[in-house]
């Protein structure tokens, strides 16, 4: 296996080219063959329903090199089912257990080269892709999909990797609609966030702190990863049906809860920002990214979450327990991983 020419300590959360990637088309009313190709390329129908309407779902997880050689999967199952729960969101075809499972399994395996070495920080990011493929000029579902499984290694998704980044409310754009697709991953969700993101990367900061679509009222999700704050030492995050369930939020949960720390998820109002000692972005890219501080700009308030700058003692717990189990450094008791034979 020829290794590739890569600085795996250096390598940006982009994409980087692997050898194959798996395939598989529903047509007909049924899965077909699993297919492995080469190629980096689509061929599709112009008038398919995923170039003009939307029918368009993806997921992310990664696969990690252990201390021990082995290659683990981190949280496979998990993210079988949220992008079965994203199809039945957009009438998209929902892809079997068995069948993620398999491709999944297949796509790592095919590019083992691309692996990062333990130790170098970076992974292998997975990267399901569904779209529809069938053309219709009407608005409807497709009656076929294509569903892609590619992979390609990255580095940390930001470029303070485990510092503190400021983040800032601005009530002026929405990412979602109160009863809209904000718990799907879908492509419509990231299209509706650009703006927003833009503008707040422009003004220096790394993400928006969205609030509730409705009142305006609740944090809701921070850019593409979900929020949480330590207050009076509880892990809090807002619970909210317009954000996304995030896995890594999930385990962050269960680990706080091992460690000893009550955990509530509940609605959180800009005003518990006042209270927070520590809070932190969490999603598969960046495990935590610790937030220094939250500047609402409609009201010209600075919450100041990290007084010294730095992440906080429960943060750093945290990304250190869920990097040692993805690593294979700690035991997996929660059986999160999926070891690559
Ligand atoms: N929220 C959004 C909008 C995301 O895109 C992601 C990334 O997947 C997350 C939250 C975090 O989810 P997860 O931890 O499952 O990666
Ligand atoms: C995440 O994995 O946390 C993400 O937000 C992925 C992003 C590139 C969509």
């Amino acid at each position: 296996m020829q290794e590739p020419d890569i600085d795996w300590q250096h390598l940006p959360f982009g994409y980087y080219p692997t050898d194959y990637n798996v395939r598989c088309t529903f047509r007909d009313g049924k899965w077909g063959e699993i297919e492995v190709s080469t190629s980096d390329r689509i061929d599709m129908h112009m008038a398919a329903t995923s170039l003009h309407y939307g029918q368009q779902l993806f997921e992310g997880l990664k696969a990690f090199r252990g201390k021990d050689g082995k290659i683990r999967i981190f949280r496979l199952e998990d993210n079988g089912e949220r992008l079965r729960s994203s199809a039945g969101g957009i009438l998209m075809e929902p892809v079997p257990a068995d069948i993620f499972r398999k491709m999944v399994l297949m796509a790592v395996k095919l590019n083992e080269r691309f692996i990062p070495p333990y130790g170098s920080g970076a992974s292998l990011y997975i990267r399901p892709l569904e779209i529809g493929i069938s053309p219709s000029i009407g608005v409807r579902a497709a009656s076929e999909y294509l569903f892609i499984i590619m992979v390609t290694p990255v580095g940390p998704y930001f470029k303070t990797g485990f510092g503190c980044t400021d983040i800032c409310i601005m009530r002026k754009y929405d990412r979602v609609a109160p009863r809209g697709t904000g718990r799907f991953k879908v492509g419509g969700n990231y299209a509706a966030s650009l703006v927003a993101g833009h503008h707040a990367h422009e003004l220096g900061y790394s993400a928006v702190l969205f609030l509730d679509p409705k009142e305006k009222k609740y944090l809701d999700e921070c850019g593409p990863a979900n929020f949480f704050a330590i207050i009076d030492g509880k892990y809090v995050t807002p619970k909210s049906d317009s954000i996304l369930p995030s896995i890594t939020n999930r385990a962050l949960m269960q680990l706080a809860k091992d460690l000893g720390l009550e955990v509530e998820e509940r609605h959180m109002t800009v005003d518990d920002l006042t209270r927070a000692t520590e809070a932190g972005a969490c999603g598969t890219a960046a495990v935590i990214s610790p937030v220094g501080k939250v500047v609402d700009l409609d009201n010209d308030t600075t919450y100041v979450i990290s007084k010294d700058g730095q992440p906080g003692p429960v943060c750093t717990m945290l990304y250190k327990k869920l990097n040692a189990i993805r690593n294979g450094e700690e035991e997996d008791i929660h059986g999160w991983n999926t070891i690559v034979e």
